[in-house]
């Protein structure tokens, strides 16, 4: 979504600024704009459309000016919320001087009543959005003689998510920025500091940075970092290393960066497994768990909260954890959690899944899990996230920095996370050691057949040719790859917009199989794992209506092959890790049919790369 960056420093902060702002432009985003300081004034530009147009903008009218020279400023990309992507909506915005420049990601949510009482006292607004009225808010609270002191009383009343980075015309040479629920990073440099709500758009500079707390404030210099609570008082933050570079955040020869992380995934799995398997004792080590195994033998029920692939990987760790742990595990859309009334006790585990850590329904599940007194755990792959940070314990992916809005390693990982986790909760109940070092094997096995079916590249991409001129098309399977049916489909849908509806293979035939006809491929999951048999069943109810069928099996399978229109035949593999054989050939399928249909694959349409409103 939104996405902010700043610089204060020895270059030439429009350069760097646009630069850094270039990294989170696979965020999603609508409209950009920049604002720097230059002796004593602020100069800005704003539009919508894309950094490239603002880039060329600064090009020809800053150019020679000493706009072009200066040496601080923010920039923002923003992901419109309240009133359409326009100039006058895009950030930054200003206070009623046009002295102090703001650029913000979250939602004020009590905007209305603070624009309704600055407008009683005379300011006038240009633009429909929440962030214009903290703009003014900051500069009547003061922020001219007072920057921290009117960061903190505008704290106090502001409701709502913010992730905000300010600059002032008086004060050249210096950012403040403050956090709360919405992420800053501050980059630490050799004589400059830089801002970012992403590190992704830092790395290139620093791997050193200092990730805000919620109700942080600081003032940054490039020599300085300052940073206080919102009641003023003077903290501590450690500085981090960022242990990937500026590599990981480029696409590295492929043409897309959704394909270059679908071709990371050998890789992207072993990081998520390293360490963390043992063999002799049959089980797994997460140390970020931080729990005891009688604390695990404990836990009474799994509650998984996640959205959209996240949710897909949950439903897998559901029956991982029912197989595995004997242990009773729901699923839960996190939009709706917090909405109904979830029967919680301190035993049960609720388990946060997030690639970003920052999706806001699903933070607002934790944060409800919390306050039901539920014991809290994360599974994040953006290090210092704001799930990852409220859960308070949990375990990383390390997956790598996920740039493609629509997510391929990060599920991979969730899924041999959650494998790894199950495992662990069985080894401190039921199961045998001898099991579980049966498993360890199957997962040690997934980079490998991980790696045989990215071989399969070519052969996914002629099959996704039958599915390329489709308007609708079906995903179907059961088990294990009933997920990987919705997660395939949503993965078609959100980058080649071809309309693909994810089903149990089995609730084909009580309704959405009247929609069957040679015009509607359906993809059918069907390897060699229990409920194959039954499948072959469905395949043919299929073909019976005349839709064309694109089987994914196992290698080796015949009788699936004289039914169907096409196979892929994909590595044999155990059934506890055929979710992510199955799912990287749907993500290859996904990615074939959006380049066929010529369709803009890393920034889908409408699409975010992690969603931080509700
Ligand atoms: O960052 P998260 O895992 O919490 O994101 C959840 C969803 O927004 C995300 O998985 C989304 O569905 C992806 N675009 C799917 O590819």
């Amino acid at each position: 979504m939104c996405g902010i960056v700043g610089y204060t420093g020895p270059r030439a902060a429009p350069e760097t600024l646009i630069g850094n702002l270039r990294r989170l432009e696979y965020r999603g985003y609508d409209s950009a704009g920049i604002a720097v300081v230059v002796d004593g004034s602020l100069q800005s530009l704003k539009l919508p459309g894309k950094v490239q147009t603002l880039a060329d903008r600064v090009a020809v009218e800053w150019t020679g000016t000493p706009a072009e020279g200066s040496r601080c400023g923010i920039a923002h990309t923003r992901w419109a919320t309240h009133g359409p992507p326009t100039e006058a909506n895009a950030h930054p915005h200003f206070d009623a001087s046009g002295r102090l420049a703001l650029v913000h990601n979250g939602i004020i949510d009590n905007y209305a009543d603070l624009r309704r009482q600055l407008e009683a006292r005379g300011h006038v607004f240009r633009s429909d959005t929440d962030t214009e009225v903290l703009a003014h808010l900051l500069g009547s609270l003061g922020f001219a003689d007072d920057p921290i002191g009117a960061l903190c009383a505008a704290l106090r009343q502001v409701e709502g998510t913010l992730g905000i980075a300010i600059v002032h015309a008086d004060r050249p040479g210096r950012i403040w920025v403050a956090r709360r629920g919405s992420p800053i990073v501050i980059g630490v440099g050799e004589a400059e500091t830089l801002v970012a709500s992403d590190a992704a758009a830092i790395v290139a500079h620093t791997n050193r940075v200092i990730y805000l707390d919620d109700d942080d404030i600081a003032e940054l210099s490039a020599g300085s970092i300052e940073v206080r609570t919102a009641h003023n008082t003077p903290v501590s933050r450690t500085v981090s290393q960022v242990d990937w570079d500026v590599r990981a955040a480029e696409k590295g020869g492929f043409e897309h960066f959704m394909l270059k992380e679908i071709f990371e995934q050998p890789e992207s799995l072993e990081n998520s497994m390293r360490g963390r398997l043992d063999p002799a004792a049959g089980t797994a080590k997460l140390g970020g768990l931080a729990m005891t195994p009688r604390e695990i033998a404990d836990v009474r029920r799994v509650v998984l909260v996640a959205c959209g692939t996240s949710l897909h990987a949950g439903m897998v760790g559901r029956l991982y954890f029912e197989d595995l742990a004997d242990l009773p595990a729901a699923v839960e859309q996190a939009a709706e959690f917090r909405y109904r009334n979830p029967i919680l006790s301190p035993r049960d585990l609720v388990v946060a899944i997030s690639q970003s850590g920052e999706t806001a329904d699903t933070l607002a599940a934790v944060r409800e899990a919390r306050q039901k007194g539920a014991a809290l755990c994360g599974i994040c792959n953006v290090v210092g996230s704001t799930i990852a940070r409220e859960t308070g314990r949990g375990v990383y992916l390390h997956a790598g920095p996920e740039i493609g809005v629509a997510s391929t390693k990060a599920f991979t990982s969730q899924v041999a996370v959650l494998l790894m986790m199950a495992l662990k909760f069985g080894r401190c109940r039921r199961l045998s050691r001898e099991a579980g070092t049966e498993i360890i094997e199957q997962v040690h096995a997934l980079p490998g057949l991980v790696r045989r079916v990215l071989e399969l590249n070519e052969r996914v991409a002629r099959a996704a040719a039958s599915l390329a001129d489709a308007r609708d098309a079906f995903y179907i399977g059961r088990g294990l790859l009933y997920p990987v049916a919705l997660e395939g489909a949503l993965k078609l849908k959100e980058i080649s917009y071809l309309h693909a509806e994810g089903y149990h293979a089995a609730e084909l035939k009580h309704g959405p199989i009247a929609l069957l006809d040679p015009s509607v491929p359906v993809v059918a999951l069907a390897l060699d794992v229990p409920g194959r048999d039954k499948m072959i069943g469905n395949i043919q109810e299929c073909r019976a209506r005349g839709a064309p069928v694109i089987a994914v099996v196992t290698e080796g399978e015949t009788t699936i092959g004289g039914i169907a229109q096409e196979t892929i035949e994909l590595p044999r593999c155990a059934p506890l890790v055929s979710p992510v054989v199955a799912a990287v050939a749907m993500q290859l399928l996904a990615y074939h049919v959006a380049r066929l249909r010529g369709c803009e694959i890393d920034q889908p349409r409408n699409l975010a790369k992690s969603v931080t409103v509700e």
